[in-house]
């Protein structure tokens, strides 16, 4: 369920005194914290900060959780709000779902990727063994508050990468979304603006709307949800393959998935009658925005083969591509031959 965070105090109405939880990271302690602590009035509470990055999301922090509720003597009773980025809805969550065989959470996402993406749809978790988010739970929180003004602090990669995100939901579900966000992606607006133009527009909620509305048909990955992964089979590619040598530095999630899903369009174009003018504009919003991927011919066969590894493929182990037919008409489970896939990747380095 969607709140703004005007409705939190009534949220912790019958909490007893004491059962309050927040985990922060470094950054959000800074720039977040101090409006969530105005929102509460006088309610007060235990406080756990961890190091921001994805570096953290592991299971020596969900022990420091798990530690801070032991000693502050949480109850089953108790509601841990996670104030941060995906790092830290997927990990508190997860701290949550597991302690006295869960607990209750409520996410306040800071990040525009956390906002329309990782704090809803129920998927808790951390990375294990240079795995992402091998260990989890799917366990919804009690609530999602969404406070668009914490963009304001965001660095402007982090609004970029959730944007991919956003630009993905319009592809897979709204013609009318996916021209909305084509018009503000051509205005160039300062960051304040932007912000203000996603909430009062109402595309920030829309792009909500769509991933709630695809998650609640099928919790827990059965069919339907893999419309999500438009974009992620080549862009997960790129992401580990950048990850492991061709990148200087980190590159975000949503970079990788714009990249990917201009590769993907390109095969939607060929093989599922996507029409070439959507090929055309997404193409534009990446020279505009994102700029080019930093890996390129030369590590082709390694993104292939990545691709052929990713754990969404079938038993025999093809790559499995989300295809769309138009804006909102995702097609799932679309198998394509390596020369096909070739074609999509020379399309994206020549750009
Ligand atoms: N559960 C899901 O369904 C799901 C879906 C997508 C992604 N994820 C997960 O989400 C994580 C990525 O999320 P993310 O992109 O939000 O990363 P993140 O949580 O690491 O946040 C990115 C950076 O922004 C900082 N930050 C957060 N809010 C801020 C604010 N308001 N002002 C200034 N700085 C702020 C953070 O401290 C961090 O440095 C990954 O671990 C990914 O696996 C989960
Ligand atoms: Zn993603």
């Amino acid at each position: 369920m969607l709140h703004s965070l005007t409705q939190l105090s009534s949220l912790l109405s019958d909490l007893p005194k004491g059962q309050l939880f927040v985990l922060t990271d470094s950054h959000t302690k800074v720039h977040c914290l101090p409006l969530f602590a105005e929102s509460i009035g006088n309610f007060s509470y235990h406080l756990l900060t961890l190091e921001a990055g994805e570096m953290t999301k592991n299971l020596t922090s969900v022990l420091l959780v798990w530690d801070f509720l032991l000693k502050h003597r949480a109850t089953r009773e108790a509601v841990l709000v996670n104030l941060g980025g995906g790092m830290i809805t997927d990990l508190g969550g997860f701290a949550a779902a597991t302690y006295m065989r869960g607990i209750r959470f409520v996410n306040i996402p800071t990040t525009l990727l956390a906002m329309v993406d990782a704090s809803s749809g129920g998927k808790t978790g951390v990375d294990y063994q240079g795995i992402k988010n091998v260990i989890g739970t799917f366990t919804p929180p009690v609530a999602t508050l969404i406070h668009p003004d914490f963009l304001c602090t965001l660095p402007a990669a982090e609004i970029l990468s959730g944007f991919a995100e956003m630009l993905k939901h319009a592809l897979i579900a709204s013609p009318k979304e996916w021209i909305k966000l084509l018009q503000l992606a051509q205005e160039e607006l300062p960051q304040e603006q932007f912000v203000e133009v996603l909430s009062s527009t109402g595309a920030l909620q829309a792009s909500i709307q769509i991933k709630d509305n695809v998650v609640s048909q099928d919790p827990r990955e059965a069919g339907m949800r893999k419309i999500l992964n438009f974009g992620h089979t080549v862009g997960h590619a790129i992401e580990s393959t950048m990850l492991h040598h061709a990148a200087p530095h980190h590159t975000h999630h949503g970079y990788c998935v714009l990249w990917g899903m201009v590769a993907e369009v390109y095969l939607s174009v060929v093989h599922t009658g996507c029409p070439r003018e959507v090929l055309q504009q997404l193409t534009q919003i990446m020279l505009q925005w994102y700029g080019r991927p930093q890996c390129d011919c030369k590590h082709r066969e390694q993104l292939i083969q990545r691709m052929y590894q990713d754990k969404k493929n079938n038993a025999n182990q093809t790559p499995n591509f989300t295809l769309l037919r138009d804006v909102g008409e995702p097609i799932i489970n679309q198998h394509l031959t390596e020369e096909d896939i070739n074609e999509a990747l020379e399309y994206l380095f020549s750009l």
